[in-house]
């Protein structure tokens, strides 16, 4: 199987790209799959590029993406001016590099590690490569204390709801360690207790309980999964450490919901990672892995670089990344502090809950959830209708509106379900006009005879399977 696509297709027919004459004086010939022999003004090549680009989706109608897409000019600004600086050459960019170590120590703080002046964590390109760093630590901590016990560690397995992200099914696969994906099962659609524990035995690393799920925004009941996990532990002596996957919740749970407790506050929670291009506001890509302390992170993992004349502990897939991201999670917590925090997510959470509440009266929709947790919903056609809910994003999609359609996973491939991710910047007003739009799109659906599109017109489902 190929790594990359095939080559686009699209103008193979003609294989240099076709440029406004007003570009450019004389006619210049740009191949359209081959690296030109002959260099372009940069102001033609820059509107070439533009103009191709123009026919990309409107990222402020992605309704699919949980990622920024919209941030303050200042922040833009402050991006700009650390695009040249490279996140690993702390010695180079000692300010940048203590900011990343601000940014963990105030996240420490909001996730309530016992002492967030130790706590150690990292930023990262997002969720994912955050989730890979909490899983390998889970991995090498069980195969240390399995090897010091002398048992056999060629088995490890990680339990988590079969609504987990794809990157989870990523780290099992590339770190070579059995996924047990919990089903789900009635109205039960994400992780439950009672059932993460039932797929646990001594050959498993650790539990992912998310904060809150890709397919509908609901929270999993982490403070039950780590009760029902002492439980075990008081029955078989099996210590199984839990890591929360907060890539959306971990910035929105500690300002509208703090009485929650989801975080450290809870002893069995050993990591946590969020995405800093998330709820985090900032533009993609950076992400947060944080460990409750030292004895969860074992220490052969953490490599050094150079800071100062001395050495800094780094713990990352990557080498080089950007600066800027994390400059911007900076300015966006000096910014905003808790309060615009709080402000911000629980606008967003207004924003779905009231939106939520307005199609649920349409008529033909049934919410699977309301906004209420996540500012994100997902809900169903209900009954006989003579359209899909693939019919209904495809209508969406021509009035420039992206809502995912996509079937739930095992044991309910039987609902189809749209999503919408309200996200900062997605108004009331917004909100208005896509009601608007939707209603428009069920009249002339509602003229169809039978549901035009099944589950393989699904096209963008971020993440879910
Ligand atoms: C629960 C969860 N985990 C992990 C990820 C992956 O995050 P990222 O896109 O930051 O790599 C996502 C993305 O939507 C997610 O929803």
């Amino acid at each position: 199987m190929p790594i990359a696509h095939p080559p686009s297709e699209t103008g193979a027919h003609r294989p240099e790209l076709s440029v406004n004459p007003i570009f450019t004086r004389e006619p210049v010939r740009i191949p359209r799959f081959e690296l030109p022999d002959g260099e372009l003004h940069a102001d033609v090549a820059y509107q070439v590029v533009h103009d191709e680009l123009m026919l990309d989706g409107n990222a402020r109608l992605n309704l699919a993406t949980f990622v920024t897409t919209w941030a303050e000019p200042q922040a833009q600004q402050l991006m700009a001016e650390s695009f040249d600086k490279n996140m690993i050459d702390k010695d180079e960019y000692p300010r940048t590099a203590d900011l990343e170590q601000r940014c963990v120590r105030m996240l420490a703080d909001l996730w309530h590690a016992p002492d967030p002046a130790t706590a150690i964590g990292c930023s990262t390109t997002g969720s994912s490569e955050a989730c890979m760093l909490g899983g390998l630590a889970l991995k090498r901590r069980w195969q240390l204390a399995r090897r010091a016990a002398g048992k056999p560690t060629d088995r490890p397995n990680i339990v988590m709801g079969i609504n987990v992200q794809i990157c989870w099914d990523k780290f099992a696969n590339f770190f070579e360690v059995e996924p047990r994906l919990v089903p789900m099962d009635g109205d039960r659609l994400h992780l439950g207790a009672a059932e993460a524990v039932a797929q646990c035995d001594e050959n498993t690393i650790g539990v992912v309980a998310i904060l809150g799920s890709t397919f509908d925004g609901s929270y999993e009941p982490v403070s039950e999964i780590c009760a029902a996990l002492d439980d075990l532990q008081e029955r078989t002596g099996l210590d199984i450490p839990v890591h929360v996957d907060g890539a959306s919740g971990a910035m929105v749970a500690p300002f509208c919901d703090p009485d929650l407790v989801w975080d450290f506050r809870l002893p069995r929670v050993a990591s946590i990672n969020t995405s800093g291009h998330k709820y985090g506001l900032v533009y993609p890509g950076v992400g947060w892995a944080l460990w409750r302390d030292s004895a969860a992170l074992p220490e052969e993992l953490v490599f050094k670089v150079n800071y100062l004349g001395g050495e800094m502990p780094t713990f990352a897939l990557n080498f080089s990344r950007p600066g800027g991201q994390v400059v911007a999670q900076y300015y966006n917590f000096l910014r905003l502090g808790r309060d615009g925090f709080r402000r911000v997510q629980q606008t967003c959470r207004d924003v779905a809950t009231s939106l939520s509440g307005r199609i649920a009266q349409l008529g033909p929709f049934r919410l699977l959830t309301d906004g209420s947790q996540l500012p994100v919903f997902a809900f169903v056609v209900d009954g006989d209708r003579p359209y899909s809910v693939f019919d209904v994003s495809a209508g969406l999609r021509e009035e420039g509106w992206l809502v995912p359609a996509y079937s739930f996973p095992a044991h309910r491939e039987d609902i189809k379900a749209l999503r919408i991710v309200v996200r900062n910047g997605f108004s009331h007003d917004l909100a208005d006009l896509l009601l608007d739009d939707l209603r428009r799109v069920l009249d002339r659906l509602e003229k169809q005879s039978a549901p035009q599109r099944g589950a393989e017109s699904a096209s963008f489902s971020h993440g879910t399977r």
